[in-house]
């Protein structure tokens, strides 16, 4: 397989995140709550802004680049013949969209047998864009990013997540419960990839929710790790379906707190 130039799949992320985005933005006030169904759950929406982001994100890869693999929330399934899948959460961040709250994205990663390769996260509300290179660093908006040291778990800002479905809900309020009067305090954002990004800016110290689909993480876990962030997550760990990202000392204290909590709770 020729090794594909990562600068051309950056630059084809970044303009189909951006697409995405300026379409989002015109669409928002013609989609609703009222109007969106509902997919795992009651409180699980998906409007059709979702999906018309998906279709075009679909579309400019089917045309740029065939044969490459697609992974979409809204139901894009493509296998690869080129050993490159894009994985594209058209718009993480549903709930606020609907809401009218800023805290919404495009994210678009392409990974290959290792993973993460390239990744992008677009805010089109702040006109941010967040991307990174395997082995290249990660930046935000051009800025080279590099996560902060030294930051102890008592004073951390931890962003977290929730899960559509209730059950899953009670089981984090239980981990939750643990972790509040450890940190500096909780953030719940709306958007994982948003929340993976803010730390990697420093806008967060670190993230972690239980249960994580492969869309929302793709291109944050990537920018993260790229701006020094350790991410921990999947089978075996303290976090078997979640995910976990921090700079290294801090996400081994976090992965402590929850590993006690597993053993507790299991
Ligand atoms: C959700 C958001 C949210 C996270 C949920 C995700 P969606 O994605 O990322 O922050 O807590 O687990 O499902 O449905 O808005 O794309
Ligand atoms: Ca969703
Ligand atoms: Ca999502
Ligand atoms: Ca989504």
């Amino acid at each position: 397989m020729p090794t594909p130039d990562l600068r051309d799949l950056l630059g084809l992320a970044t303009r189909l995140a951006h697409a995405a985005g300026a379409e989002l933005l015109a669409r928002q006030d013609q989609v609703s709550l009222e109007s969106a169904q509902t997919k795992s759950s009651g409180t699980d929406p998906v409007s059709a802004a979702d999906r018309a982001s998906e279709q075009l994100i679909v579309d400019g890869l089917l045309s740029a680049r065939p044969g490459d693999g697609l992974l979409g929330e809204e139901g894009a399934r493509e296998k690869s013949t080129t050993g490159l899948t894009w994985v594209i959460d058209p718009l993480d961040g549903t709930v606020n969209y609907l809401y009218g709250r800023p805290d919404w994205c495009v994210s678009i990663a392409v990974q290959d047998a290792r993973g993460g390769l390239v990744g992008v996260v677009h805010q089109p509300m702040t006109g941010i864009t967040w991307s990174a290179v395997r082995g290249a660093g990660a930046s935000r908006d051009g800025k080279y990013l590099k996560v902060r040291e030294g930051r102890k778990l008592a004073e951390a800002l931890v962003a977290t997540g929730f899960s559509y479905l209730a059950e899953r809900r009670a089981e984090q309020a239980e981990y939750l419960r643990q972790v509040l009067p450890a940190v500096r305090d909780l953030r719940r954002g709306g958007s994982a990839a948003l929340d993976l990004c803010s730390v990697a800016d420093g806008t967060a110290d670190a993230y972690y929710e239980h249960v994580i689909q492969p869309w929302d993480v793709a291109a944050g876990g990537l920018i993260a790790r790229e701006a020094g962030a350790r991410t921990i997550g999947g089978p075996g760990t303290s976090l078997p379906g979640g995910l976990l990202a921090a700079p290294p000392d801090l996400a081994e204290s976090l992965a402590g707190v929850l590993s006690r909590v597993r053993r507790r709770v299991a």
